[in-house]
Order: C-alpha cells, then structure tokens, then sequence
C-alpha cells in the first residue's frame, strides 16, 4: 500500500499487552501505543481533524496560517498537515516544555514562540493569550484552539474509539487517558460506551490541576492550582473538550510516580514513551489494583514518544537533581521472590535427622538456614548461628536428632509485604521468613535477600 501524503498514516495504531509492570494484578491491562502516528503522538489524529474541519468550514484558504498554543505535540500533528496541504505554522508554548519538542516542531518548519509558565491563563503574556493576539493580527489565520475546538474530541471519537472496540472485539470493560484537552479522554469515551455503556472511564490528572476536584465537588478551585513538571496534561482551565459527564473518576499523579513509570515502561515492555504515558499507566494500575476483576480489559492510551524527554525524564541527572529516585522501599516480597527465580535455596530436613548430618548439608550447600519438617509441616528451623552457638557450648549435641535443638518455625509472611515490613521481621532470632505463592508454594526471604533489594 502506498499513501499519498505523511497525513494518511495517522491512526490504527497497536494495542499491546502490558507484561512485566503488572506482575500479580488481575485483569488483562492493554496500551494503545499513540507514538505510532507519523509525528509520535496521539495529537495527530485531532491536528488533522481540526485542519480539514476548517478547510471544509472555508474559514483556512490556501496560503493560510495555523496559529496555536500547544505543547509540542498539537504543533507536530498540525505541521505535518500544514506542509502536506502547503500552510505556514505559528505555535506558542509554555517555558516549562522541553527543548527537544521545540526544536522538534522547529524541524517541520515551524515558528515558534516561547512564553512564561507561571502566569494566568488570560495574562497578555500567556501563551492562551499570545495565541489570540496573533490569530487577531494575521490576515488569513486560524486559531483552531484545541481546548475549545470540537473537532478534537470529534477525532477521537471518530478514530480512537472505533479503534479500541474493534481491536478488543468489543471486549474493553475500562478505558483509562490522561486528560489536558480532554479530546483523547472524552471523544474515545463517549464513543466507547456508545457501544457499552457500563466501561468506566478513568480519567488521569496531575497535582497542580483542577480536574478531578471539579469533578468530584462542581468547584472549580483555584487554590488547586500550582506550578507542575509534566507536560501535556492536567489543566488550569476547563476546556470545552473535557466532558467531566463521561469521564467516571480522576485519579491524581505526581511528576515523580509518572517519570517512574515512563522509566519502567521503557526497560520493563520496551515501549519507550513519555512521561505522561507513565503517568497514565502509574494511575491505572492504582485503580486496577482496586477495581479491576480477572475478566476485565484494560485499554491505557499512551498519549507519546520517549524521545521527547531525552533531556528530562531518561537523563539519570535529571532524575536525581529533581529527587526522582527509583527506590526499591516500596518492593515486595513477591519481587524478591521473582528476582531470586531458580536460584532458589529453600531446604528441608526432617525432625529425626541427626545434626552432623544437617552441617554437613549445610557445608556443603553453603547455606546458613534450613527448614525442620516433621508429616509435612513446619516444626521448626535452624540457623549455622544458633548450631555453632549450641554447639561450642555442648560439643556432643551433634549427635542428637535435630528436633531436639531446633529453634522455632519462620514466621510465614503476606506476598506482598514491602521491605520494611519484611526487615521488621527479621532481627538475631528470625534470620528468614517464608512466603507461600499463588501456587502454594513455599519461598525463604533471608536476610541477605532484604538487604540486597534495598540497595539494588
Ligand atoms: C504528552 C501528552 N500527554 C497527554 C496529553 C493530553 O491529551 P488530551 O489533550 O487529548 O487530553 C497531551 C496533549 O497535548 C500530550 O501532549
């Protein structure tokens, strides 16, 4: 197949099944990877609509302007149909937006104007603002406006949504976009529940965005709004395109958890995307660990492209200088058990078996607990510690039946304790726990292994 122009490839973009980051979760959790349209974002499918809407409306002629304030994204989808329909691209973005997007946009023959982060909206120096003044000066110019402009959530819901269904086959039970414009969210899900009106919707909004209060209260608060990091979402304005009737919840995620997230997309699924994709996934995942049931379908639309953020977000400088760290705190016992996959060490002996015989199993294996079974259950333990301490004192106990000097049995933990519950645990006396899988079985945390996930 051939296309005629860039612009025919917007659109069909692949769900992919999520496998690593949602170890132990129920529910089939699925992406729609945006970053497959010519210019890396989903921005593309309502940049093209917005253009031929206006071209069909007569209000953009040939020789015309497209004037727009956008992070990046908007501009790219709006410049790539811009030079294959021959228009000129002014675009205004805020400070805060990474260098790449405006060398990007630069790339595909755009101007661009930079404009402070921190001001009101309707501030003459806010890129809102510096948007209109231009349109107002420009002969033959649009300003499509992708807030108010309602062939962005016509777009999605005329290509997103159609998508979705039919890749699940009609199977998607929750549909999960991080909201700025609200197009992507709110033309996908109107679409979607068309088709089935019981999908929820779960909206993703950032700290420092007024959404998800708006939502849950009608107030529109200004004192929940404050200076954010993350690009593209999360507003201080209610654009016309979100339509807070079809989304059902806003979850709130900070800069941190989505960096995160992007982070272990990329080396965890090899989808290497930007940071709100991992904002997007960190919010679902919050939800799906509540809400989600084992026949479930999860669709999360990843909004971009990784490479945007080169500069932020995968710059482990960056990452540091903003206390972006990954720490492992949060790991689990089950993520220990994972990690230690085949290189298992739990051993057994039985109550009547003579302590020589346990040291030298001990020796031999080189390792420092084993576990006293007695009719299939767990009677007790032994440590090469308290051996060697009961030993030096009484040297002839080595002749004796293990069950004789056994100290009592691990302690059996919850798969998902985190490390500092684990540590809590362990101290001179508990030098391992156990945990039983989903299969029942059995698994040793020593200490060494605690240690070893906190520092990793
Ligand atoms: C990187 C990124 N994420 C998320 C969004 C939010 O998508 P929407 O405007 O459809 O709500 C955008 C929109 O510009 C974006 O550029």
């Amino acid at each position: 197949m051939i296309y005629n122009s860039i612009i025919e490839t917007i659109g069909n973009t692949p769900i992919v099944k999520l496998n690593n980051v949602v170890k132990g979760m129920r529910g089939t959790i699925l992406v729609k990877v945006e970053y497959f349209n010519p210019g890396n974002s989903t921005k593309d499918r309502m940049a093209i609509k917005m253009v031929e809407d206006a071209e069909k409306a007569g209000v953009l002629k040939p020789g015309g302007t497209i004037i727009e304030g956008t992070s990046g994204n908007t501009g790219m989808g709006l410049a790539l149909a811009a030079v294959a329909k021959g228009y000129k691209c002014i675009f205004t973005m805020a400070d805060k937006q990474s260098q790449e997007k405006i060398n990007i946009l630069k790339a595909v023959g755009a101007e661009v104007i930079v404009c402070p982060t921190n001001v009101a909206p309707d501030d003459p120096r806010s890129y809102y603002s510096v948007a209109r003044k231009l349109n107002q000066e420009i002969p033959n110019s649009i300003y499509p406006n992708q807030y108010d402009n309602p062939s962005n959530a016509r777009a999605h819901y005329e290509t997103t949504g159609p998508e979705i269904w039919k890749q699940t086959e009609g199977r998607i039970t929750h549909y999960v976009a991080t909201v700025g414009t609200g197009g992507s969210m709110c033309g996908t899900a109107t679409y979607l529940k068309e088709q089935n009106k019981s999908i929820v919707a779960v909206g993703i909004d950032t700290y420092g965005s007024v959404f998800k209060k708006y939502k849950e209260t009608g107030i529109f608060d200004e004192r929940e709004i404050y200076p954010y990091l993350t690009e593209g979402f999360g507003e201080d304005i209610l654009p016309k395109n979100v339509d807070f009737d079809v989304i059902d919840n806003f979850i709130k995620v900070t800069d941190k958890d989505g960096a995160i997230m992007a982070r272990r997309l990329s080396r965890e699924e090899g989808l290497f995307v930007g940071w709100s994709s991992g904002s997007a996934v960190h919010g679902a995942l919050e939800y799906a660990r509540e809400h989600l049931k084992e026949n479930d379908t999860m669709v999360i639309l990843l909004p971009d492209h990784g490479t945007r953020y080169l500069a932020k977000v995968y710059n482990d400088q960056w990452m540091k200088d903003h206390g972006f760290v990954e720490t492992r705190a949060f790991a689990t016992a089950r993520d220990i058990i994972e990690s230690k996959k085949g290189k298992e060490s739990l051993y057994t002996v039985l109550k009547n078996e003579k302590v020589s015989e346990v040291i030298r199993l001990m020796n031999r294996e080189g390792i420092d607990q084993i576990l006293v079974v007695d009719q299939g259950q767990f009677v007790g333990s032994v440590s090469s510690a308290s051996l060697l301490e009961k030993i030096i004192v009484e040297p002839q106990l080595q002749n004796k039946q293990v069950g004789e000097i056994m100290d009592k049995p691990m302690l059996f933990v919850a798969p998902d304790s985190t490390l500092d519950v684990l540590s809590s645990h362990l101290n001179k006396d508990n030098k391992a726990v156990l945990v039983r899988d989903a299969i029942e079985q059995v698994h040793i945390i020593t200490q060494h292994d605690v240690l070893k996930a906190m520092t990793s």
